[in-house]
Formats: C-alpha cells, structure tokens, sequence
C-alpha cells in the first residue's frame, strides 16, 4: 500500500527526512514514532503528495507521488496536526465542500453515515466554531473517510484528547483496521501504538527500527522470567545457575529474574529443578517491557551511534 526508495526531504540546510525505505502492506496499522522534529508528518506530507521530495520516491496504492497525484490522493484519507475546519459552517457544511471537492457520489448517506459513527449526528447543524476540540477533531476523520479511501493518514489523532474521547478515536481507529483499510498513525501515545499497531517504524530523521511491538522487545531484551519465592536459598541458586539454558539470573530479595530463549518449554524444567531444591515457588510471570522503554532504548542507542 505504501513503498518509499530513500525518501528525502530538505529544508534548507535541514534535513527533516533522510533516506527512507519503508513498506507498509494493505490492511496494516502502521504506527510512526519519533521524537518532536523527528520527521513524522514531513513523512506524511510526502506520502500523501503535499510536498514534494528533494531526492527517493514514493508509491501509495500503486500510484507514484509526483507523477500521478490525483490517484495519490484519492487513495487516502489524512487527518493533519492542525484540521483546519470551516467554523462558521454546520458539521453537515463542512463534509458537503469536502465532499463536492472530493467528487463524492452519495454525499448526504456518506455524511450521515460518519457523522454517526463518530457520535456527531445529533450536533449535525451546529456551527463548527461551537464544537469542543474532541468534536473537532471527529469531524475531521469522519472527513478523512467520506470517500473511502483504503488508506488513512492519521497525525496524532488522539493528541489533546480527555481519555474519554482518546477512547473512542481509538476504538474507532480498531473498527476502520477491520475494513481492511490501512492506517499509517503518527503518535506520541506508546501505549496508543502498542496496543494499536501491527507495526511500529521509529523515525529520527533516519528509519531507526521497523518490526512488530513484540518482535522488538524480543529483539531488545530477549525473553525474562520472574520468579517470586518464599525465599531464595543457596540450593535454588546452585540448581537455577546449573541449567544449560539459564543464561542470566539477578537476584532482589526473593525474586530471580532469569533470562532464557524459551519460556514456554523451559519454565517447566526452571520450576521443577527450583521446587526440587526445596524452593517455594510463589508467583512465576515473564518480564513485559513497555513500548516505552523499547522506544528509548532505541533513540538512546540512535544517538549514541551517531556521537556528540
Ligand atoms: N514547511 C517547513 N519549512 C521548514 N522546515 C520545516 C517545515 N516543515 C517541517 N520542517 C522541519 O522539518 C523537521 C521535521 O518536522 P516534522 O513536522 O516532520 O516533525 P514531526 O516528527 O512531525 O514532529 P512533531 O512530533 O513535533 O509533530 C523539523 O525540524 C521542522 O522544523
Ligand atoms: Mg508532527
């Protein structure tokens, strides 16, 4: 649905978007992290043809940016930083123009149909100048969607959002994925992305990381397990640090953290050998590290490569 050849985008003498090869297949919620400035709706912009590249290229469904725009741009929805609404206008005003732009066939069951899925109808003749910032920021993905584009742009939908309304833009985000539509979201919500994306791609000027959450943590930190005890004795120690597949084991008060490759077929083993060792085991969980701390871990480690 999207591919990018090392993608590029200058201004001036900075360079917001550096080489960027990346692909995000049909179906996928894509989720975009980086730092403020780190190239995330300049990416956006790029991709959906509202500026230009100073050097790589682009393809969305098919139709390479620069050269067959107008497909570009009907193959996606796009909800920007700032959606610029028309405040003087109706709900029902606003789609109408946007509609009529967009070429829409049947424009008053397309509007009514994402006014209610938003939650808007009942606010339908209301000047738009009235509406609160979540209202707002409704109606403009109900304007994303109006001509069914398979492919939705979303920057920081849920940004300034109560958690209420971040709620719903996020279930609402989950209903879209089960279209089959693709969603490339750009957010500064880690726990919006874990639980949201297919895929994270970490973006600091430079494609940092693209995988899956999990696969990510995976490759970060490997696997750990925990193991609560009534108390951590001699014995237990000896038996843990025996097993040819233990390779780590940090001990705070009665709790092992163990690294291993396959919990699943070695936690067994680990907890037949602790409890043969006279341990009591209490409690036994796998270490789950946030998409947070993946995320720093990653950025740390970008700017490190790079130097002072
Ligand atoms: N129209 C523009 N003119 C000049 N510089 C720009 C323009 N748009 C973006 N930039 C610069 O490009 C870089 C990337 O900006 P961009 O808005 O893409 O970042 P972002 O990742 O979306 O950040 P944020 O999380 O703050 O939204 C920044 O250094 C910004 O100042
Ligand atoms: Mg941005």
């Amino acid at each position: 649905m999207i591919r990018t050849e090392g993608l590029s985008k200058r201004f001036g003498d900075n360079l917001a978007v550096s080489g960027l090869d990346l692909h995000v297949a049909r179906g996928e919620v894509f989720a975009f992290l980086g730092p403020n400035g780190a190239g995330k709706t300049t990416t956006v912009r790029l991709l959906a043809a509202l500026v230009a590249p100073t050097a790589g290229r682009a393809w969305v469904n098919g139709y390479e940016t620069g050269q067959d725009d107008k497909n570009v741009r009907r193959s996606l929805g796009i909800l920007t930083e700032a959606p610029g609404l028309y405040e003087r206008l109706n709900a029902v005003q606003n789609l109408t123009l946007y509609a009529r732009l967009y070429e829409v066939e049947d424009v008053a069951s397309q509007i009514e149909k994402y006014l209610r899925l938003l939650g808007l109808w009942s606010r339908r003749d209301e000047a738009v100048g009235g509406f609160s910032k979540g209202m707002k920021q409704r109606l403009a993905i109900a304007r994303a969607l109006l001509h069914e584009p398979p492919l939705l742009f979303l920057d920081e939908p849920t940004a300034a959002l109560d958690p209420e309304a971040a709620r719903r833009v996020r279930d609402f985000i989950g209903e879209v994925k089960g279209e089959g539509r693709t969603i490339f979201l750009c957010t500064h919500n880690l726990d919006e992305a874990d639980r949201l994306a297919d895929r994270v791609g970490v973006i600091k000027q430079k494609l940092i990381q693209v995988d899956s959450p999990a696969n990510l943590r995976r490759s970060l930190y490997g696997r750990r397990v925990v193991i609560q005890l009534g108390s951590v004795t001699q014995p237990v120690r000896v038996a843990v640090s025996e097993l040819s597949f233990v390779k780590d084991v940090q001990q705070i008060d009665n709790t092992l953290t163990i690294s291993l490759d396959n919990p699943e077929e070695q936690n067994p083993v680990l907890v037949e050998r602790i409890v043969a060792a006279g341990g009591a085991v209490q409690f036994v969980h796998e270490l789950h590290h946030s998409l947070e701390d993946v995320y720093f871990s990653l950025i740390e480690e970008s700017e490190q490569e790079k130097g002072p």
